[in-house]
C-alpha cells in the first residue's frame, strides 16, 4: 500500500475520490465532481501551506477525531476512562466492492474502532456516507460528538451557502449567505428536524455566478430527530461541512462490544447550479419512494380548513359530495373525528370515532363517503396524548417526564415516549385496529408537539437512555409496519406543517405536508424552497379559500390551482361556499391535472426564476414522452398591489432541444426550442390572469 492509496466511487455522472492522506492516518477528499475530475492533482491539496496548525487541521479530512484534529473542528469527540478525550487512531484497512467502500481506523488505547462507510445510489448522483463506531475495549466510551461525516468544498472567495429556513407557516424559505471566514451552524434540538431549518445545505464557490452554471455540492441528513449541520470556512481555503445527530443527553454511552451506526449523510453534486442539484435530489427521492412511485397520487379533499374540530357526519358528507362532484378521488377527515376532541384540549390517545358525531356509526359514514366514489382517509397524531384522555389515565408513565418537575403542555398536549416498545406496540395496535375495522386508504400522520421534558423516570441515568434515538427508532418502526402490514395505505407525513421532513420520513411515507400555509404567494415561496430539496411527487399541496387564514394578497382560483398542481393536488377549501361557476372551474382544473400528473411526478423539474421575480415558474419535462409542462405565475411587484394589466412577461425554458418544435396545446402556437430557450414562453398577464399551466408538445 502506498501512502497515496485512492478509492473512487462512481455515480451516474459524478465521481467521489478519497485518498489516504500523505500526511497522516486519515482519509481525505481527493476529488468530487463530474466523471474524470479525479484525473489530475487534487484541487484540495493545500495542507502543507498553512502554518501554526497541524496537517490534519488543514486537511480536507473525511472524518477525524478530536485529538488528531485539535484546532479546526473534529467530527468525533470521545470520552474514555483514564485518558484524554481525544482519539489517536491508525488506519487498519480498506474494503471496496460493488456495494461501496469501508475505511477502518483503530485506537487500541481508547478501545475504539471507527469505520467510514460509503455507498452509491443506483441511478442517482448521490453518495451515502455514515460511520460505524465500535467499543472494542473493556471500558465504555462516551460519545460527545458523533457526526455522520464531513464534506470539503474548495472555494476561491468564500462559500455561498443556500439553506432552507423559516418557522411554522413559513417553512422552506430559500435563504443564502456568503461565508468567507468563520462558522455557520443550523440544527434542531426539538426532537424533530423542526420548522426553523431543514437538514439540507447547498455549497457553491461564492466567486461563481448563481445562474445554473456553478458546480454545486449538497448534503442532506437522514435523521428524524435532533441534528446539526455546521459549515466552517477553513484557513486553507476550503469550506468543510460537518453533519450529524445531536444526542439530547449530550452524550451517548457505548458499552464494550457495542456498535453505533450514525445516520446516513446523503452527498450530492451537480454541475448545473442549485436547479441541477434540485434534480439530483428529486431523483434520489424517487429512488427512496421505490415501486410506490408508480402508484397514482389521488386528488384528495381534506376538511380541516372547512370545519376545523367541528367534525360531524352531515357536514362532512356535504363536503364529500361537493368534492366528488368536482373530481376529487379521496376524502380525508382531519383532526376532530374521535372522542373528546371538541377542541384541542382533549381526545388525543383515545382513537375511537365519536359516536355523537356519527349517529349512524362511523362504518356507515365511511361507506357513505365511499359510495360517492371517493377513497377514505383519516388524520391521526399517534405520538400525542391529551391529559384528559382515557389513555393518559391508564398510562401516565407513557409520557416523557422528569421526576419532580412539572410537565408542560404544548398545544394542550403531552408527548408519548415512542422509544418504549410498549408505546410503539400501542400505536401499531391502534393503526391495525383502525385500518382493519374501516376501509381506510389514506393516513395523515401529524405531530404538533416537540418533546420538552425528556426523561423516563426509573430507567437509569439520563445519559444512558439516548431518548432522541429511541424516539426516532420507534417512529421508523411504526412507519415500517404501516408499509409492510398495510401496503395499500397511502401515508402523508406532517408535523404541524413541515416540521419533520427529511429522507428517513420521505422513504417511509408517500407524500409530506410542507406547511400549513396555503395562501397563494406565501405558498409559492414555500414550494420554491421545498422543490430545491425534495421532489414534486412527495409535495402535498392544497387549494384553499381566498382570502384564507394566512396571506390575504389576492390571487385567482387559477393561480391557486396551478400552484397546487406543481406537486400532489389536494383541495382544502370550504366547497359549501363555492358557487357553481367556481365549482365548474375547479372541475376543469382537476380534470387537467389528472391528464398531466404523471409528468409532474415523474418528469424532470426545473425551477424557472424565483418568487422574487415578477414572473416565475416550474417546468416539467416528460422523461419518455413529448410533453413539457410549464406552471407559470405572476407574482405582482408590491404586496397587495393590483397587477399591471398586460405587463409583458416571458419565461425562458431550459433543457429543450433547440432544433425541435413545440406546440402550445391551448393556443396552438408553435415555437422552436431555440426560441423558448432564448426568448422564453410569452405570458400575457392581466389582473384576472395571473397564472398559467402550459402544455407544450414536442413535434
Ligand atoms: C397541524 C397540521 O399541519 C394541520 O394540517 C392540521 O392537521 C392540524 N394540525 C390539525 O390539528
Amino acid at each position: 500500500m502506498t501512502s497515496y492509496e485512492r478509492w473512487t466511487l462512481r455515480t451516474e455522472h459524478t465521481s467521489y475520490t478519497v485518498r489516504l492522506s500523505p500526511d497522516g492516518p486519515w482519509a481525505e477528499l481527493d476529488a468530487w465532481g463530474p466523471h474524470g475530475a479525479e484525473d489530475g492533482p487534487s484541487a484540495l491539496d493545500w495542507s502543507r501551506r498553512t502554518h501554526y496548525i497541524t496537517p490534519a487541521d488543514a486537511a480536507p479530512a473525511e472524518y477525524l477525531p478530536q485529538g488528531q484534529r485539535p484546532f479546526t473542528g473534529a467530527d468525533l469527540v470521545v470520552g474514555h476512562s483514564g485518558h484524554e478525550r481525544g482519539v489517536w487512531w491508525e488506519f487498519t484497512g480498506a474494503e471496496q466492492d460493488a456495494d461501496g467502500l469501508r475505511l477502518t481506523f483503530t485506537d487500541a488505547l481508547a478501545g475504539l474502532r471507527t469505520t467510514l462507510c460509503y455507498t452509491t445510489v443506483p441511478g442517482t448522483d448521490v453518495v451515502l456516507r455514515w460511520t460505524e463506531l465500535t467499543c472494542t475495549g473493556e471500558s465504555e466510551l462516551r460519545l460527545e460528538r458523533l457526526d455522520s461525516g464531513a464534506v470539503n468544498v474548495p472555494v476561491a472567495a468564500g462559500a455561498r451557502l443556500t439553506y432552507l429556513t423559516g418557522q411554522w407557516s413559513q417553512e422552506f424559505t430559500h435563504t443564502q449567505l456568503t461565508l468567507k471566514r468563520g462558522t455557520f451552524t443550523m440544527g434542531s434540538t426539538q426532537g424533530v428536524p423542526g420548522h426553523a431549518y431543514v437538514p439540507w445545505l447547498a455549497v457553491q464557490d461564492a466567486a461563481l455566478p448563481d445562474d445554473g452554471t456553478a458546480p454545486t455540492y449538497g448534503i442532506a441528513l437522514e435523521w428524524s430527530g435532533n441534528w446539526h449541520v455546521t459549515a466552517e470556512a477553513e484557513p486553507g481555503g476550503a469550506v468543510r461541512v460537518r453533519a450529524g445527530r445531536v444526542p439530547h443527553e449530550g452524550v451517548v454511552v457505548l458499552a464494550p462490544g457495542e456498535t453505533l451506526t450514525t445516520p446516513r449523510l446523503a452527498c450530492a453534486f451537480s454541475p448545473e447550479g442549485l436547479d441541477g442539484l434540485a434534480r439530483v435530489w428529486h431523483r434520489y427521492d424517487r429512488h427512496l419512494t421505490g415501486e410506490r412511485l408508480d402508484r397514482t397520487r389521488k386528488v384528495l379533499y381534506n376538511s380541516w380548513e372547512a370545519t376545523g374540530f367541528d367534525v360531524e357526519a352531515d357536514a362532512q358528507l356535504e363536503l364529500a359530495k361537493a368534492a366528488a362532484e368536482i373530481g376529487a378521488e379521496l376524502f380525508v377527515v382531519d383532526d376532530g373525528w374521535f372522542t373528546g376532541r371538541a377542541d384541542d384540549t382533549g381526545g388525543l390517545g383515545d382513537w375511537y370515532p365519536d359516536p355523537a358525531e356519527f349517529p349512524q356509526g362511523f362504518g356507515q359514514f365511511v361507506e357513505d363517503v365511499r359510495a360517492l366514489g371517493l377513497g377514505f382517509g383519516l388524520w391521526v397524531e399517534p405520538e400525542a396524548i391529551s391529559p384528559r384522555s382515557r389513555l393518559y389515565a391508564e398510562h401516565p408513565e407513557w409520557v416523557y417526564r422528569v421526576e419532580g418537575r412539572p410537565g408542560r403542555l404544548v398545544r394542550n398536549e403531552l408527548l408519548l415516549d415512542l422509544g418504549r416498545t410498549d408505546v410503539q406496540d400501542f400505536v401499531i395496535g391502534t393503526f391495525d385496529r383502525l385500518l382493519t375495522e374501516y376501509p381506510v386508504e389514506y393516513l395523515k400522520w401529524d405531530m404538533n408537539r416537540p418533546p420538552t421534558e425528556r426523561g423516563r423516570p426509573g430507567e437509569g441515568p439520563a445519559d444512558r437512555l439516548d431518548l432522541d434515538a429511541g424516539h426516532v427508532t420507534g417512529y421508523l418502526r411504526v412507519l415500517d409496519h404501516l408499509r409492510t402490514a398495510h401496503p395499500h395505505v397511502t401515508v402523508e407525513g406532517c408535523a404541524g406543517g413541515g416540521g419533520r421532513i427529511e429522507h428517513a420520513t420521505v422513504a417511509r411515507t408517500d407524500v409530506v405536508w410542507p406547511s400549513d400555509n396555503t395562501a397563494p404567494l406565501d405558498r409559492l415561496r414555500i414550494q420554491h424552497g421545498f422543490l430545491h430539496a425534495h421532489g414534486p411527487h412527495v409535495m402535498s399541496s392544497w387549494v384553499t379559500d381566498s382570502p384564507g387564514v394566512f396571506d390575504p394578497r389576492p390571487r385567482s382560483l387559477a393561480f391557486r390551482f396551478v400552484l397546487a398542481m406543481c406537486g400532489v393536488l389536494g383541495i382544502g377549501a370550504d366547497l359549501r361556499t363555492w358557487d357553481p361557476e367556481q365549482r365548474a372551474e375547479a372541475a376543469r382544473w382537476i380534470a387537467r391535472y389528472k391528464e398531466v400528473r404523471d409528468v409532474v411526478h415523474h418528469g424532470e423539474a426545473r425551477l424557472l426564476g424565483s418568487p422574487d421575480d415578477a414572473t416565475c415558474g416550474v417546468q416539467y419535462t416528460e422523461a419518455d414522452g413529448p410533453r413539457v409542462l410549464v406552471a407559470a405565475f405572476s407574482t405582482g411587484v408590491l404586496d397587495g398591489a393590483p397587477l399591471v394589466p398586460g405587463r409583458p412577461a416571458r419565461l425562458r425554458l431550459r433543457g429543450l432541444d433547440p432544433a425541435a418544435r413545440y406546440r402550445d396545446e391551448e393556443t396552438g402556437t408553435e415555437y422552436s426550442g431555440a426560441h423558448l430557450l432564448h426568448y422564453g414562453l410569452p405570458l400575457a398577464w392581466t389582473a384576472e390572469h395571473d397564472a398559467r399551466l402550459a402544455v407544450l408538445t414536442r413535434g
